[in-house]
């Protein structure tokens, strides 16, 4: 007999809060990484940015977002805690209450609302003075002072949030590490130092996350979070499915193989010996990175696309490592000619989720959680509406690959959390390039009157969640 969806699967969408809050120094918050960030555009994107003070006002109107979600049905709802409104320095002594206040508020709206609110501790809002004293996660100092965060944040709110999700995208640490980890390189350093000091140093803070949120919690749920972007291979040549391998490794499943088992996998062993890098690692950090991960109880993912791997022609095979070190720092973008890309060129690979899924699956052995996914367009509104069919076909096509992965391949897949509720600023803070259901009446320059508009996704993402993803025909009468 097919598997299906569970009758209690946790349909709802996820907020990046640093992206969406503004009041950005209201209520005691202190400046933070994605604050200070100073943009670069993606390739062949013009730059058209925003700052951080207002985004989409939903530290004003997050009770009316929430009024929203309700109406949309959803099970669940995925946001983040912005560390820097709840310790504004970083590393201080005592939390801003005020700031606790806030989240405890909005898990209150959640509960009563009927939805499952799960929490992310850290989502690129690293206080900006962690980032410009210590450098960020480079510090061992702010693997701790990130634990205390947690802390504080947790034993606020046990009790009322039970799924957890330690790191926003740990793997992304050192491909953007300003905004994930709050770092730079060091100018005495190269980069594979660079790249394995940080991923040790994200190993050894997710762990003490999973220590901390158990001790104050044993019923909580801890999550670690990949941003899981597949790479598939350019040609069907082994050379070229070596590499892809390789990079999957490298820039995919390298945090969650050492989360899951506890240890460095030989092949980032191997890596580092053939650099002679030296990691700064105690026995008790290997210790707590081992003794979290036998506490992990299920594993988030955010998928958008895939991306495509290859070895460089320029590069004489017979050398390995030098092949490596261009693959790890790959900026090609390779083009995949069986998919259409969105307008910033991200690889529409709704098939790539089934696998991706399979591939988690099989590796980890854990219940699976999707909380993120989502297309971002420039779009218009016009007589109060939006017209979304992009947006809701991206949708229907990913949801029927996650609903063939549970199907027909028997993942255990926990829930699906679309990207976004509304719209907010993108993660290179574009108010053009937009996620919601919910259209936010502003635009780059002009602020309007931040009203909330639902576009036609609203009423079908609607059906979807009411039939429990077995309605997922556009015939909405919008
Ligand atoms: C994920 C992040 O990487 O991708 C989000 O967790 C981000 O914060 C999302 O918004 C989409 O990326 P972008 O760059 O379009 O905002």
């Amino acid at each position: 007999m097919k598997n299906k969806l569970s009758d209690n699967f946790l349909w709802g969408a996820a907020l990046s809060n640093v992206q969406a809050e503004g009041g950005y120094l209201s209520g005691g918050k202190g400046l933070n990484v994605y604050d200070t960030l100073t943009v670069t555009p993606e390739p062949g994107i013009p730059p058209m940015f925003c700052d951080t003070s207002v985004a989409s006002d939903h530290y004003h109107r997050y009770k009316e977002d929430i009024s929203y979600m309700k109406e949309m049905g959803f099970k669940a709802y995925r946001f983040s805690v912005v560390w820097s409104r709840v310790q504004p320095l970083g590393d201080e002594e005592a939390p801003n209450e005020e700031g606790l206040d806030f989240y405890e508020s909005m898990i209150d709206c959640l509960l009563e609302a009927g939805i499952e609110p799960v929490v992310s501790l850290v989502h690129f809002d690293m206080p900006d003075h962690l980032r410009v004293k210590y450098n960020g996660f480079m510090s061992k100092e702010v693997i701790d002072f990130y634990a205390k965060h947690v802390g504080d944040v947790v034993n606020r709110l046990k009790g009322k949030v039970k799924y957890w999700i330690t790191y926003n995208e740990i793997n992304l640490v050192s491909g953007l590490p300003y905004l994930v980890s709050g770092c730079e390189q060091p100018a005495d350093m190269d980069y594979p130092t660079f790249f394995s000091q940080l991923t040790f140093n994200a190993a050894v803070a997710h762990a003490k996350a999973v220590e901390v949120i158990k001790a104050a919690d044993s019923k909580a749920w801890v999550a670690g979070m990949l941003g899981h972007c597949p790479f598939n291979p350019q040609s069907t040549r082994s050379e070229d499915l070596w590499a892809t391998q390789f990079r999957n490794n490298m820039h995919n499943y390298l945090p969650m193989d050492i989360m899951t088992s506890g240890e460095l996998p030989s092949y980032f062993h191997n890596y580092m010996a053939k650099r002679n890098v030296i990691l700064q690692a105690s026995e008790a950090e290997h210790q707590v990175i081992h003794t979290a991960s036998k506490k992990l109880d299920y594993l988030a993912l955010s998928y958008y696309r895939t991306n495509v791997a290859g070895i460089f022609e320029n590069i004489p095979y017979d050398d390995i490592t030098a092949q490596e070190d261009a693959i790890m720092q790959d900026d090609r973008r390779l083009k995949n000619p069986h998919y259409d890309a969105n307008e910033w060129g991200w690889n529409k690979d709704p098939e790539g989720l089934r696998l991706a899924l399979i591939d988690m699956h099989e590796r980890y052995k854990k219940p699976l959680f999707i909380v993120e996914n989502g297309i971002g367009i420039d779009e218009p509104l016009v007589d109060e509406k939006v017209y979304d069919d992009e947006r809701i076909d991206y949708y229907q096509m990913h949801i029927k690959s996650i609903k063939r992965s549970v199907e027909e391949d028997g993942v255990n897949l926990m829930g699906y959390l679309a990207w976004s509720p509304i719209d907010f600023l993108s993660s290179h803070k574009e108010m053009r390039k937009r996620y919601g259901f919910l259209y936010v009446n502003r635009t780059t320059d002009d602020l309007k009157d931040l009203n909330r508009y639902k576009k036609k996704s609203f009423y079908w993402y609607q059906k979807v969640i009411k039939s429990n993803g077995e309605d997922l025909d556009n015939n909405i009468d919008y």
